[in-house]
């Protein structure tokens, strides 16, 4: 055969990372645990060093788990070896894969450089996290054996990897990546070469909606991420996120994603761009959202506000939506605290039964003592037992009436979270754009229903994926929210996507499981 039309090796034996940051040293690792041949090439030896002590102590910790003897360990790593250029390290390679920081003029020239070293068979495959890889293929000789693999942070850890197929990518291509994927122990969700692919246009915009709702005062840092984990059962908050995945990272992508796609839900939220510019971009940094130095980090004081919180109220007056100030009263009657339905002088405090569609203000201001109204919205699954309370203070909530709706929330053993009075309060502000992102993307014919939550359950953690979540809160319910949040902020982004009101007002779920 001509080696300029050589198919794609059946095998993949040996491949060559280039670049050892935090997805070059994870890709490594588990190609190497996977028992093939693995070259690192780094020019900087000061990153070599760190990616490769990065590999060490991720095999430690396997060791120290009792996941990895220390006999596996040493065969993994003498399955890796260092190259300073990819001349030196790639010659060999079935397969190289290009893990180097976001820049499409950085990656055409390694991409260039490897279409020179590599054999002519070799498959070479891009880890970009939104860059264009047909512009990346169309740099090279064989722009058939050129595809994206787009793994997820930590490595080790999620079980996803994208194989993204340009239309020059030959199909034999592809199923040789998704075998090797396979073989990794991960599953391949096959995409088309759109900014982001699946997972990152719906992850990143969420993301920096949180940093937005952050910056703008809507809630703390703590209550963001609270939100998410106690409201949608994510394994972590988005600002928690963001610092993991690295601030700087988080802005290119969403600078591509804005690049291609357009639209306010990419445009980075000045506070992410700030802390990029100062260098706290994330774990890696040491500092980001949180603070990763133990001795930085501030210590509760004694002044702190939670270390003086007042007794729970004995009688709460129950106002608001019926439905829910029903199931509200259920959960206070259980717990012995005894309700009136309308205010009066034996309740210190008035909880309005919120609905996040709806502004708190106005039944507060119907209720004539608007001070003493706090809202509270039980978030979590449907039919299960509420896993937290959202506590909604209006302009007008005097802060005793919070403080006294905190010891409410912690009488009932309810982890809580503050939120202004805004459509969507706080977990559902974060999370139904990003179902109604998931629809967009189902509408325009790129993913599937189930694809998209494949991907974000196994690329992301999430206990169930966007679109069965949407069914489970249900279509209607969603789109309810999102219309009071286009409404309050005018941000076309939060319309709700016409596939999105179709199934709302038909009652078709989009799994049909
Ligand atoms: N490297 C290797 N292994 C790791 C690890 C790391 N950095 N972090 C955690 N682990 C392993 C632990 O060793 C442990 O393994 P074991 O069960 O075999 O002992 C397992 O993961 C669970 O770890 P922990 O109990 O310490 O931690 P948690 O239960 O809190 O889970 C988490 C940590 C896996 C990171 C979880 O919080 C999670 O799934 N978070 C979501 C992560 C996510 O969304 N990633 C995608 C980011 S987007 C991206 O990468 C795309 C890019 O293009 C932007």
């Amino acid at each position: 055969m001509n080696a300029d039309h050589a198919a794609a090796p059946a095998e993949i034996r040996e491949v060559a990372v280039v670049g050892l940051g935090i997805m070059g040293a994870g890709i490594a690792e588990v190609l190497a645990r996977s028992g093939r041949a693995v070259v690192v090439i780094e020019a900087n030896h000061d990153f070599l060093a760190r990616g490769l002590a990065r590999l060490h102590s991720s095999l430690d910790k396997a060791v120290a788990r009792g996941r990895l003897t220390h006999a596996e360990k040493a065969l993994i790593v003498a399955r890796v070896r260092a190259a300073d250029s990819i001349a030196a390290g790639a010659r060999d390679a079935d397969l190289a894969i290009e893990a180097v920081p976001e820049r499409l003029d950085l990656k055409r020239a390694i991409f260039a450089e490897l279409d020179q070293a590599c054999r002519a068979d070799t498959i070479l495959a891009t880890n970009t996290s939104s860059l264009s890889v047909t512009a990346l293929a169309a740099c090279t000789r064989h722009p058939d054996r050129v595809a994206g693999l787009h793994f997820f942070n930590p490595v080790p850890v999620m079980k996803l990897v994208e194989v993204i197929s340009t239309v020059l990518t030959a199909p034999g291509t592809a199923q040789v990546l998704g075998a090797l994927v396979r073989d990794l122990g991960k599953t391949p969700v096959e995409a088309g070469d759109r900014a982001g692919f699946v997972v990152n246009p719906l992850l990143l915009p969420y993301l920096n909606h949180a940093a937005r709702l952050l910056e703008t005062g809507h809630a703390s840092r703590e209550d963001i991420d609270k939100a998410a984990t106690g409201g949608f059962g994510l394994p972590m908050g988005p600002l928690a996120l963001l610092d993991l995945i690295g601030l700087d990272t988080s802005l290119s992508v969403l600078e591509a994603l804005r690049a291609e796609l357009g639209g306010s839900r990419y445009q980075p939220a000045p506070l992410l761009r700030r802390l990029v510019e100062a260098g706290l971009t994330g774990r890696k940094a040491g500092r980001g959202f949180y603070d990763y130095e133990p001795a930085r980090a501030p210590a509760a004081s004694a002044g702190d506000p939670s270390h003086n919180v007042p007794p729970a109220p004995a009688t709460v007056a129950l106002i608001g939506d019926p439905a829910l100030a029903a199931d509200l009263g259920n959960v206070l009657d259980a717990a012995g605290i005894s309700v009136v339905r309308a205010p009066g002088p034996e309740a210190s405090l008035i909880v309005a039964a919120a609905q996040p569609g709806r502004r708190v203000l106005d039944a507060a201001l119907a209720s004539g003592c608007p001070a003493d109204v706090v809202g509270i919205h039980l978030a979590g699954r449907p039919g299960a037992k509420p896993e937290l309370a959202e506590l909604i203070v209006t302009d007008l909530t005097a802060p005793g009436a919070a403080a006294a709706a905190g010891a409410l929330t912690a009488e009932l053993g309810l982890d809580a979270v503050t939120s202004r009075d805004r459509p969507g309060f706080l977990a559902a502000a974060m999370i139904y754009p990003q179902l109604n992102d998931a629809v967009r993307m189902v509408q325009d014919g790129y993913a599937t229903p189930p694809d998209i939550d494949t991907a974000m359950v196994l690329g992301c953690g999430y206990p169930r994926g966007p679109l069965q979540m949407l069914d489970d809160v249900r279509p209607a319910i969603v789109r309810d929210v999102l219309s009071a949040m286009h409404a309050s902020t005018g941000d076309p982004a939060f319309a709700p996507a016409p596939l999105l009101a179709e199934h709302a007002a038909s009652g078709t779920p989009f799994r049909c499981s």
